[in-house]
């Protein structure tokens, strides 16, 4: 079974021919309200090709019209909602501007989802056939120690560096990468990360095999040029993406995060779980929104 610990947002979004800069003021002609939050979408992505009931969230919404119907989308799309809690802050919200080339620029309120606490999981039974999925919108420390008791338990951890916060002292990431099985980065956060820990360099695949060599695989997701999986004994594994025309990137990585997870759960072999991942993600980017365009299992078999 898949625990997503993580969070949950509402998006405002708004189409731009151009994203602002500092100091700038462009017009959109409208803006739409969709549901999003990294922990939601990648629990979405996961529930949408698992069979059904393999897949819960622990998270926390307000008490409030977006909380409730965040949550209800959750248990609409087949995700086990009974560990999201209420707090007194407002549900998360993201306020996203999406230019022509369908790229993004995100500022996350982090409302309730600031709230999330460990004590959130602990209904949750995990055992060794665990998998547990992380990323960085909720207290950090909090998903640690869920992390870690998932371990402890021989389950298996998933761990998304998204959004990289900036300044992650170096003793937090050895603790997460430590704790983790799989950590998932874009090339970015690969080159943010092995910063932090003392490599520098530029070339997001010389970070990502220094990452893996501290124990865990390292899953660097670079867009149209594919995934790259770096292994602790220095093997790389390399995955092309298709060729598409994006309509609107956001989502496409929790996708990609979503899908790998369901691949371990069913215990596929890593490459084949690293393309339908790979693959889903593809077609996340051919819809608005963060979870419109994520497959269904028929979907991602017919298209493979
Ligand atoms: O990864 C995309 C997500 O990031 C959006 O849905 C938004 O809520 C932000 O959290
Ligand atoms: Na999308």
């Amino acid at each position: 079974m898949i625990l997503v610990f993580g969070s949950i947002n509402i998006d405002l979004v708004a189409r731009v021919t151009s994203i602002p800069l500092p100091g700038e003021t462009v017009l959109s002609p409208g803006y739409e309200t969709l549901f999003g939050g990294k922990g939601a979408n990648q629990a979405i992505a996961a529930a949408r090709v698992s069979l059904p009931g393999r897949v819960a969230i622990a998270a926390c919404v307000g008490d409030d019209v977006f909380g409730r119907s965040a949550s209800d989308n959750l248990i609409r799309n087949g995700v086990v909602a009974d560990f999201v809690a209420s707090s007194t802050k407002p549900t998360g919200c993201a306020f996203i501007t999406v230019d022509e080339r369908g790229e993004n620029a995100i500022t996350v309120a982090s409302g309730a989802n600031a709230s999330l606490t460990e004590a959130r999981a602990l209904g949750f039974e995990a055992d060794d056939s665990t998998v547990a999925v992380f990323q960085m919108e909720v207290p950090f420390h909090a998903s640690l120690r869920v992390a870690q008791r998932v371990r402890a338990t021989g389950g298996r951890v998933i761990w998304n560096l998204a959004p990289a916060p900036p300044h992650f002292p170096a003793r937090d990431l050895s603790n997460l990468i430590d704790a983790t099985d799989i950590f998932i980065v874009n090339e970015h956060e690969a080159i943010a990360a092995a910063r932090i820990l003392g490599c520098e360099t530029a070339d997001f695949q010389v970070a990502g095999a220094y990452l893996a060599e501290s124990g865990c695989i390292c899953v660097v997701t670079a867009g149209a040029r594919g995934a790259f999986a770096f292994h602790p004994d220095g093997r790389c594994e390399t995955i092309e993406a298709k060729r598409i025309h994006p309509i609107d990137t956001t989502g496409a990585g929790d996708t990609f995060v979503g899908i790998l997870a369901n691949g371990i759960d069913e215990a596929l072999p890593f490459r084949t779980a690293l393309k339908r991942a790979c693959h889903g993600a593809s077609l996340a980017c051919l819809a608005h929104g963060a979870q419109a365009g994520m497959p269904t299992r028929e979907q991602l078999t017919c298209a493979s």
